[in-house]
């Protein structure tokens, strides 16, 4: 049987450096001459992302269920891709997943989303074989520049989805690595980089699917 490629998705708060490093990973994966897919969510190009992309940039407003059935319908939208990707045995790297979706949501303040319900869009969707979660306090993300001018780049909002990032993560059969962002970005690409070294050459297990 040929392997298929992983699928590996980075997750964090803004500002924990997770576009920056899925960049370095992308290019560390083409050095060791394999191909690789980058993908990041919510993908703003999409008629879906486009209305996720308003409602972040405070133009329109959304009931916050709305908002989260959006989210996961952008991830919906990719799901075919990913796995024709995954089954070319090429590596998907993953900027933000539903995890962010769950964290996010859950997070609002009121009224409060239950988190079996947050949870259930995202079922059957493909399951990442290895989550990074880049760690990083709240204070530690906001001394890094400031928050922008986005909807949930809110100290409040931030640390509270912090604390509900890790409710997806029982899901799955993937790994989730916890790794402390706060340091250098060099020693967070090397801690990362072992995570995901042995997984290049593919897997010939099934691609799982959350919440299994
Ligand atoms: P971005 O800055 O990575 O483009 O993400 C935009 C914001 O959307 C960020 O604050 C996290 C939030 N988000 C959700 O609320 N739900 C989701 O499902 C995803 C993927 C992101």
């Amino acid at each position: 049987m040929s392997h298929r490629g992983a699928f590996i998705v980075i997750e964090g708060l803004d500002r924990s450096g997770k576009t920056t490093q899925t960049e370095t990973i992308q290019k560390r994966i083409q050095e060791a001459g394999k191909e690789v897919v980058c993908i990041k969510f919510p993908d703003r190009s999409t008629s879906i992302g486009k209305m996720i992309d308003s409602y972040l940039r405070s133009q329109s407003n959304l009931d916050d269920h709305v908002v989260h059935l959006l989210f996961s319908a952008n991830r919906w939208e990719l799901a075919s891709t990913i796995l024709a990707h995954l089954k070319q045995g090429k590596v998907v790297l993953c900027d933000r997943y539903a995890f962010s979706g769950i964290a996010f949501s859950v997070a609002k303040n009121l009224p409060p989303i239950n988190l079996a319900w947050a949870r259930a869009p995202d079922a059957s969707l493909p399951s990442p074989d290895l989550t990074l979660f880049l760690d990083i306090s709240p204070e530690a993300a906001q001394s890094r520049g400031g928050y922008g001018e986005e909807r949930y780049e809110k100290e409040g909002m931030q640390r509270r989805s912090q604390e509900r990032i890790s409710d997806g993560k029982g899901g799955g059969k993937g790994t989730w690595i916890i790794v402390d962002a706060g340091r250098d970005m060099s020693a967070v690409t090397e801690e990362m980089w072992v995570h995901i070294r042995p997984l290049l050459d593919g897997l010939d297990t099934p691609v799982g699917r959350l919440w299994d």
